[in-house]
């Protein structure tokens, strides 16, 4: 057999490739969130928003320029069970089905250490932890019962070393993440379900410009060997590969995304 005869081309690489797909993005409304639905729902995915803020399905399948049947829009905070609860029952009710879950919901706050109260410490482990915990269990038995499913959880530059703007509690959630997202990866892979983080640098949103405002999100990002602040769709793009059938033999990874900042 020559080299060529044995290539195998991927069986679906056609730009609509996650027709037919439902998907969940906690933090949807903004940012990174935003711009996985985008790349979810231009593919062909139907996606349900969970974010503290709900754009309403009208407003988002315009701003997303996709039709209003691809997209649905709750709001809930991803620590509260009950309504997490009740709007995963709904859509499996409303579709039958979930396929993708992507945990993108998370805050920074750049509290010193030696400020930041028990109260405070426990939210960002709640938003950034829990709720990807809460997540991940209510999505699971759908997707282990279609023996397919994909899981995409938002770490951080933060899960690798520490954090440049958040404080120190949102150094050890991105760590928290990792973990869960390798134990999943593990424990469900036999089951077709890939789980795979994704640990972005500084890019443009709203939460980094809060965090480092004035210039200073350049300026930290000038040092990097591509010395700019990255986009919301670059990140989306990787998150929604990892969403396809074509990512099927990657799990458990925890991929950088950060123009070369951590490269030693
Ligand atoms: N921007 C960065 O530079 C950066 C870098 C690394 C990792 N991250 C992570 O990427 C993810 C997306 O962040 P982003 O920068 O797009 O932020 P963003 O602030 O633009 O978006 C976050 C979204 O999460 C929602 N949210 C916050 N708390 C919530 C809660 N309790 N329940 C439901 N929704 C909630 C917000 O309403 C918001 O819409 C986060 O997990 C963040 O920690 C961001």
């Amino acid at each position: 057999m020559t080299a060529t005869e044995g290539f195998r081309a991927p069986t679906t690489a056609d730009g609509r490739e996650l027709e037919g797909r439902v998907a969940v993005v906690t933090g949807g409304a903004s940012g990174m969130g935003l711009a996985t639905t985008y790349a979810l729902a231009r593919r062909g995915a139907t996606v349900m928003v969970l974010d503290l803020a709900d754009p309403g399905r009208t407003a988002l399948a315009s701003m997303l320029g996709v039709e209003e049947d691809r997209v649905r829009s709750v709001a809930v905070d991803v620590t509260d069970a009950d309504r997490l609860q009740s709007a995963f029952a709904s859509l499996l009710k409303e579709r039958s089905r979930l396929d993708i879950l992507v945990n993108a919901a998370g805050i920074a706050p750049p509290t010193p250490f030696e400020d930041i109260t028990a109260d405070e410490w426990n939210r960002v482990l709640a938003v950034n932890v829990h709720g990807t915990f809460l997540c991940c269990q209510l999505a699971l038995p759908a997707m282990r019962s279609r023996r397919w499913g994909r899981i995409v959880n938002f770490s951080s530059t933060a899960g690798k070393t520490i954090s440049t703007a958040g404080g120190a509690h949102y150094t050890t959630a991105k760590h928290g993440v990792l973990g869960l997202t390798r134990h999943l990866a593990k424990a469900y892979g036999p089951d077709g379900v890939t789980v795979n983080a994704v640990c972005p640098g500084l890019i443009d949103t709203p939460m980094a410009r809060s965090v480092l405002p004035d210039g200073t999100l350049e300026q930290a990002a000038s040092t990097f060997p591509i010395p700019r602040v990255g986009e919301p769709w670059e990140v989306a793009e990787l998150v929604a590969f990892l969403a396809c059938d074509r990512a099927a033999y990657i799990t458990g990874a925890a991929i950088d995304i950060n123009g070369g900042d951590l490269i030693a």
